[in-house]
């Protein structure tokens, strides 16, 4: 990554404003996902498998709702993270996470929370390692807003939300473009989170305000995140194998525009997966293209909704366990990227079945090819 790049950083981020942005999903979808291109200042520089950093602020609706519970105007004076007097209107709109409520929010109110507070006695009964689980219970699908509201009164001075909450955090998102193909701008690929908890209508941070708020001519504070962990193969020649279901995709946008953009020989592969064909068939115009101009050597998707029973992206794997192997054994390089909790888990294993078919093992000596392909890098996972 060169030096420029590093100009901007979490703490000293660049004011980009946003160039594109739509809906990639049809309305019919479960899901609203966006293709969003960013501005790029000249000399910000970025690598495929890196990704864009989003700063977001809180929103004036929850920011004026949160104010009004505690009971302040919102021009009281506060320092900052940094000690910088700032308005605490300002503090709750850009500085801390009133999203999302944490153990240790609750933990921390229900330490300074006055006598009084009704309900303080529950609140304390989460305190502890041994009451994790139903802290933990308590905090899932609830904001902040929803403790000073069920347990008001705890806030006696606007100073002590620093004690409470956390800090605003930038969110991270996969770069789905190429400079050598968009020298000037980042793509992303963002999944709006959208759900409904304790009767309220909720809203990730940060791809609520992409899906809301930020039209095109809209600024937002961004970074550029180098993954060194996560690269295309430095020989141009050796073929990649990319698993990528819903955003997963992103990263794999960036790779296969750099490879056709410099003319590298390597094959690609690529298995998509998503809900619905005809709803969720994301960049499937591009994707199709580069199929037929060969840039994609093979391209499988898995839509799992579309018939009685799921079809995953490992499915269509063990379809191709021969030729899978035959890439491996060519020197492929496998690349997953998106979901961590489930997905990333079923693909390895997948991928171990596919070496233990291959080499007509157990999985004990798959699993040390797959070690192997580690140390050589290649075996590289982005997932969240
Ligand atoms: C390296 C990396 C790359 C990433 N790349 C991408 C990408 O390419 N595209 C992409 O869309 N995202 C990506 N993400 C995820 C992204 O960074 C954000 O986490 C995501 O957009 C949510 O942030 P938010 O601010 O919108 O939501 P937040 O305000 O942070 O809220 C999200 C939280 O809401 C809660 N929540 C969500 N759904 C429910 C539900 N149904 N019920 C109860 N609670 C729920 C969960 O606690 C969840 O953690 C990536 C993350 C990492 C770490
Ligand atoms: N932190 C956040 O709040 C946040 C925000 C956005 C995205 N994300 C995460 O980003 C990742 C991508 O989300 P996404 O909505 O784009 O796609 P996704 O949820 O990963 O879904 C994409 C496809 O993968 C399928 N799938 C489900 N389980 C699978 C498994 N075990 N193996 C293989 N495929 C599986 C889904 O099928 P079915 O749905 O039909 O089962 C769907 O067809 C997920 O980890 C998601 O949680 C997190």
């Amino acid at each position: 990554m060169s030096t420029e790049t590093q100009k901007y950083t979490r703490n000293n981020p660049y004011t980009s404003t946003m160039l594109v942005n739509y809906v990639m999903t049809d309305a019919d979808s479960e899901k609203e996902t966006r293709h969003i291109e960013l501005e790029l200042e000249e000399g910000m520089h970025y690598t495929p498998g890196d990704a864009v950093g989003i700063l977001p602020t809180n929103r004036d609706s929850e920011v004026e709702a949160v104010l009004k519970q505690l009971g302040f105007s919102g021009q009281e004076r506060v320092l900052d993270h940094y000690k910088n007097e700032i308005s605490l209107e300002e503090a709750v709109r850009t500085r801390l996470a009133i999203g999302k409520l944490t153990r240790s929010s609750v933990l921390a109110y229900a330490k300074i929370a006055p006598e009084s507070t009704p309900g303080l006695d529950f609140l304390k009964s989460l305190v502890g390692a041994e009451n994790k689980s139903k802290a933990e219970e308590y905090v899932w699908g609830r904001e902040f807003i929803d403790l000073i509201t069920e347990h008001p009164g705890g806030i006696t001075e606007p100073q002590q939300l620093f004690t409470v909450l956390a800090r605003l955090t930038p969110r991270m998102y996969s770069i789905s473009s190429s400079q050598e193909k968009s020298s000037n701008t980042v793509h992303t690929t963002v999944r709006v989170v959208r759900y409904h908890t304790h009767n309220r209508e909720r809203q990730g941070l940060c791809s609520g305000h992409l899906g809301e708020r930020a039209d095109v001519g809209a600024t937002m504070p961004i970074f550029l995140h180098a993954n060194q962990n996560f690269r295309l193969p430095e020989n141009t020649d050796a073929p990649v194998i990319m698993v990528g279901p819903g955003t997963g995709i992103a990263p794999f946008r960036a790779f296969l525009q750099h490879r056709e953009a410099l003319g590298h020989k390597g094959k690609n592969w690529l298995f998509f997966g998503e809900q619905r064909m005809a709803s969720d068939f994301l960049y499937r115009e591009e994707l199709e293209g580069m199929q037929k101009s060969g840039v994609l050597t093979h391209l499988h998707t898995a839509f799992s909704r579309d018939q009685a029973h799921k079809i995953y992206v490992q499915d269509k794997m063990r379809e191709n366990f021969g030729e899978l192997y035959k890439w491996l054994e060519e020197g492929a390089y496998f690349y997953i990227c998106g979901d961590a909790n489930r997905m990333a888990k079923d693909v390895e294993t997948a991928l171990i079945d596919a070496i233990a078919d291959g080499r007509n093992c157990s999985p004990e000596h798959a699993l040390e090819y797959l070690q192997e392909m580690k140390k050589q890098k290649r075996y590289q996972l982005d997932v969240y």
